[in-house]
């Protein structure tokens, strides 16, 4: 077996690490910061493939759905080892319309959904408020969808940074990859403070990912900065599920924490939290569940999301061998980890990128 580096300690970088290590290969992880740094702890968790649908999407929504299957194993695999549970909750998610206008976009949501043979049943007002009585009476309508759910995306930090040490990866926290070493048209390292050999190297590193570019592979990866709000919720108005409304969504954690996210800003590496930003989130998330006006505001804190020119995540081989691409997750990596890790584990060792993953090599930006 061979030798693999790993740039970036995100939940993508550490979910090929431990997958790649438990079949067999010997793996070192770089991460700059801590594990976790960035967006991969700043995420909602939410497990969404058909709620969070754009009209356009077709292969991309089977990769989802594809990773969402997996994602029970996934989570079993990884208590059984490291003993730690990361909240996999699939109750469903409730995609809801508060006026006219949004009822009437949320049924064309729904129609189109419908027409791809997509699991969706329509709610009218008085069937969301029997499912969740804590949410506003203006509620027109919303789109259920079963199985659809969430996961801690920062327990699942901690517990893939444990399975993968555990599985024998070396992560080494607080080392920046200042270049990724070629030669003749293949890979042959990574430099940090020192040049080191490596047979494989697997690009990771989310948001900046574009700063790793070189001659033959340049990703086209921006960051989006998202943020996000946590207020303590009252027993007598908790949300039971994932909800997303029109402004914002609404993501009940276990331990009582209701997440509030996210905005969306092209505002370069910037993760400044900002007013206007709390104020949108906060009045979309009390027009939604009037309760909020009274939780108390536990933490607030913003990531960055890896978007990419077709805002497609860049899976698989570059024009330089050896040299995979993992990254460009933009608004799904948490959602996507179980089979990037597995199709990404599977390219790294086979030499060619599995068919599922074809049609977002980092190759369709030379065109
Ligand atoms: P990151 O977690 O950003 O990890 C990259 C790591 O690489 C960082 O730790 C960084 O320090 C390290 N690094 C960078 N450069 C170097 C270098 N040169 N050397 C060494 N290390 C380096 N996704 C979902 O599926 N569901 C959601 O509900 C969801 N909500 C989101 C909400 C917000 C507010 C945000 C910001 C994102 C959300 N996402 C969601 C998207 C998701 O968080 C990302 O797609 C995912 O975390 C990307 O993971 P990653 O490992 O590629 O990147
Ligand atoms: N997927 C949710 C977000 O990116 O905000």
């Amino acid at each position: 077996m061979g030798q693999t580096a790993i740039i970036g300690g995100g939940v993508i970088g550490l979910g090929v690490a431990w997958e790649l290590a438990r079949r067999g290969e010997r793996v070192t992880v770089f991460e700059r910061d801590r594990v976790g740094a960035g967006a991969s702890s700043a995420a909602a968790g939410m497990l969404c493939p058909m709620a969070e649908l754009d009209f356009v999407e077709d292969e991309l929504l089977a990769l989802k759905r594809d990773s969402l299957a997996r994602y029970p194993e996934f989570a079993r695999a990884l208590q059984a080892l490291t003993d730690l549970d990361v909240q996999l909750r699939l109750e469903g998610t409730l995609s809801v319309a508060i006026d006219r206008d949004d009822a009437a976009d949320l049924r064309r949501h729904y129609e189109h959904r419908r027409s791809l043979d997509l699991p969706v049943e329509w709610f009218s007002g008085a069937q969301v408020r029997a499912a969740e009585p804590a949410l506003s009476p203006r509620i027109q309508a919303a789109i259920y969808v079963p199985g659809e759910g969430q996961v801690d995306n920062r327990l699942l930090v901690t517990a893939l940074a444990r399975a993968a040490y555990l599985a024998g990866v070396e992560i080494r926290e607080g080392v920046e990859v200042q270049e990724i070493l070629t030669n003749g048209g293949r890979v042959r390292g990574v430099r940090t403070s020192q040049d080191l050999p490596f047979e494989h190297v697997v690009l990771a590193a989310g948001a900046w990912s574009r700063r790793l570019g070189l001659p033959g592979f340049n990703p086209p990866v921006r960051p989006v900065r998202g943020e996000m709000i946590a207020v303590m919720m009252e027993p007598g108005d908790a949300l039971g599920c994932v909800v997303r409304a029109p402004d914002c969504y609404l993501v009940p954690r276990a331990d009582g924490r209701l997440l509030i996210g996210a905005t969306s800003d092209e505002v370069g590496f910037d993760t400044r939290i900002t007013a206007g930003g709390l104020f949108e989130l906060l009045r979309g998330a009390t027009e939604t569940l009037p309760g909020v006006r009274e939780f108390e505001v536990v933490e607030t804190w913003a990531g960055l999301r890896p978007g990419t020119l077709d805002n497609d995540p860049i899976l698989g081989h570059t024009a330089i061998r050896g040299l995979v691409a993992a990254t460009g997750h933009y608004r799904n990596g948490i959602l996507l980890l179980p089979a990037t890790a597995h199709y990404i584990s599977e390219a790294v060792l086979s030499g060619s990128d599995p068919d599922a993953i074809a049609g977002f090599g980092p190759r369709r930006f030379d065109r």
